[in-house]
């Protein structure tokens, strides 16, 4: 196979922190290569010079593509070369409709005028291509994450595309979805389109690549080619630098009296009054104990957890909170957070982070109480406890003066984590914690939940990675249509008893 695109020792410099070291990778024409790598490793730095976010002198090394030297400006200058790039977070205008993303800047008209036929009859066509079944009219705000994905990979194939890159596209999906874009790619494939993945999903690398190049502190560090099998193990050596044998800590829990009780818990949707979100739900969380929640996307996990921590979601919210046998208000979050329970979102980008503000900004937001006294900020402590974090989280960064938004996806992840464990809750509910966080990251925070459950805390998680779930919990909910339709306790719990529990309902 000739190769496609090879980039040679690219070196990427920001201030205080070398991304790239000398970075090399050849893709060849018509494959699909993963590239691995830990949280903060350089896999989007690498594909940012690539495709021009980063413009050319802004780095070192070199790249062709087609036998031909690249050099680009800016994205524009990529894509016009057939490079085209889906990033980590996406891109898509909310208010506009599908068609109107997929042609936004590329817009089909005709005498200066937006021809809106020829703009749904192609948005169709493409749609039909990603398996999208979505009027072209269609708000993007109105259907879920995995849609927008295929709607991003739609808009890439308006533009004639060469090598596709997709970092980490299943990110922020399900199960099925993923597997329908997994299957999407291999489709693309067999019509020719390269395209280039990262995913810290390791059954799905094996599922799709070729060839994976690992990456490691910004050099790479092995290329591996599927035709010579590919084991997750290799991988994950590669990526972190040691054997990994086991993905989750060891844990000795002894689950001690009940601490959190939810009773008769009921919400209905902010804006649609007449739809109940969730429906009589209770359950209770011990002392010491990690309980899960299960379910598929929609079964109302989050806003189950976001209308318990302080009304946060919901509107007509009924039943009852008690922590240590006593009601609690819960009414707004500064009172849930009071009352000692903390939520740790999955979306960083929207309720988590304020991305233009420094690693120690964020990390004592939600308690500045801790680090003030008589009313006043205590900087230098503010400065002790988020290194603290820093350290204990291992959050890759030169110092915690820099903005989270300069930070890698996963390592802004672990500052949100920070956040709230600052908050020192009694109760700290996970919302798909290890989303898009790496391997060996995921490793250090199973083991800071089992350090919390081992001081008395009680935890709550909601992934929907079910071994996650069942590699850490005691218990082990299933939500299903706003209603917790089952519980299975840690040694009864199997991926087969929780779906069949999601689809017998
Ligand atoms: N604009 C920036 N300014 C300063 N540092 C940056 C910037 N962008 C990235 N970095 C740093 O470069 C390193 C590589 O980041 P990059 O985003 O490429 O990691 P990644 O491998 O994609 O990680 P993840 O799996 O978490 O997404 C990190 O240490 C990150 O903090
Ligand atoms: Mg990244």
């Amino acid at each position: 196979m000739t190769t496609l695109l090879e980039m040679r020792e690219i070196t990427k410099e920001f201030p205080g922190v070398r991304a790239l070291d000398r970075v090399s990778i050849a893709v060849k024409q018509g494959e699909i290569h993963a590239i691995c790598g830990e949280n903060g490793a350089g896999k989007s730095t690498l594909m940012k010079v690539l495709s021009g976010v980063y413009p050319t002198g802004s780095y070192e090394g070199e790249m062709t593509f087609e036998g031909e030297p690249i050099a680009f400006r800016d994205i524009s200058d990529s894509e016009a070369r057939g490079i085209i790039i889906i990033h980590q977070e996406l891109a898509l205008v909310p208010q506009l409709s599908i068609a109107e993303n997929i042609f936004l800047g590329n817009e089909r008209a005709k005498r200066g005028v937006i021809d809106w036929r020829e703009t749904n009859t192609r948005t169709e066509e493409l749609l039909a291509k990603v398996g999208l079944k979505e009027p072209p009219t269609t708000k993007v705000d109105a259907i879920g994450v995995g849609k927008q994905q295929l709607v991003e990979i739609a808009k890439a194939l308006s533009k004639d595309v060469k090598l596709l890159i997709l970092d980490e596209p299943t990110a922020a999906l399900q199960e099925n979805d993923s597997r329908k874009l997994l299957d999407l790619m291999l489709e693309l494939k067999a019509q020719g389109v390269t395209c280039i993945i990262i995913s810290h999903k390791l059954g799905e690398v094996r599922y799709v690549a070729d060839t994976v190049t690992v990456i490691r502190d910004g050099m790479t560090v092995s290329t591996l080619d599927a035709s010579e099998g590919l084991s997750e193990d290799r991988i994950v050596r590669d990526m972190v630098g040691r054997d990994m044998t086991h993905r989750f800590p060891e844990h000795h829990r002894k689950p001690a009296e009940v601490l959190m009780e939810v009773s008769g818990w009921n919400a209905w949707h902010p804006q649609h009054a007449e739809r109940q979100v969730i429906k009589n739900a209770s359950f209770t969380v011990r002392r010491g104990e990690v309980v899960g929640i299960a379910g598929v996307m929609g079964s109302g996990r989050t806003e189950l957890a976001m209308s318990i921590f302080g009304q946060s979601y919901g509107r007509n919210i009924s039943g009852e909170v008690k922590l240590g046998g006593k009601p609690v208000d819960v009414s707004s979050v500064d009172k849930a957070i009071h009352a000692g329970i903390s939520y740790v979102t999955e979306d960083r980008k929207s309720l988590g982070l304020v991305l233009d503000e420094t690693i120690r900004f964020n990390t004592t937001l939600a308690h500045l109480e801790g680090v003030s006294s008589g009313g006043i900020l205590n900087r230098n402590e503010e400065t002790r406890v988020a290194e603290r974090y820093r350290d204990a989280l291992n959050i890759r960064t030169p110092s915690v003066f820099q903005k989270t938004i300069n930070l890698s996806g996963g390592n802004q992840q672990k500052v949100v984590l920070a956040k709230w464990l600052n908050t020192a809750p009694e109760v700290l509910i996970l919302d798909e914690p290890t989303r898009g966080i790496d391997v060996g990251a995921k490793y250090e925070i199973y083991t800071i939940i089992n350090e919390l459950a081992a001081e008395g805390k009680g935890v709550v998680m909601i992934s929907s990675e079910m071994p996650e779930l069942i590699g850490m919990c005691d218990r082990i909910y299933v939500m299903n249509e706003g209603a917790l339709v089952g519980e299975l306790a840690a040694g009864e719990a199997s991926q087969e008893k929780i779906m069949s529990l999601i689809v017998n309902e």
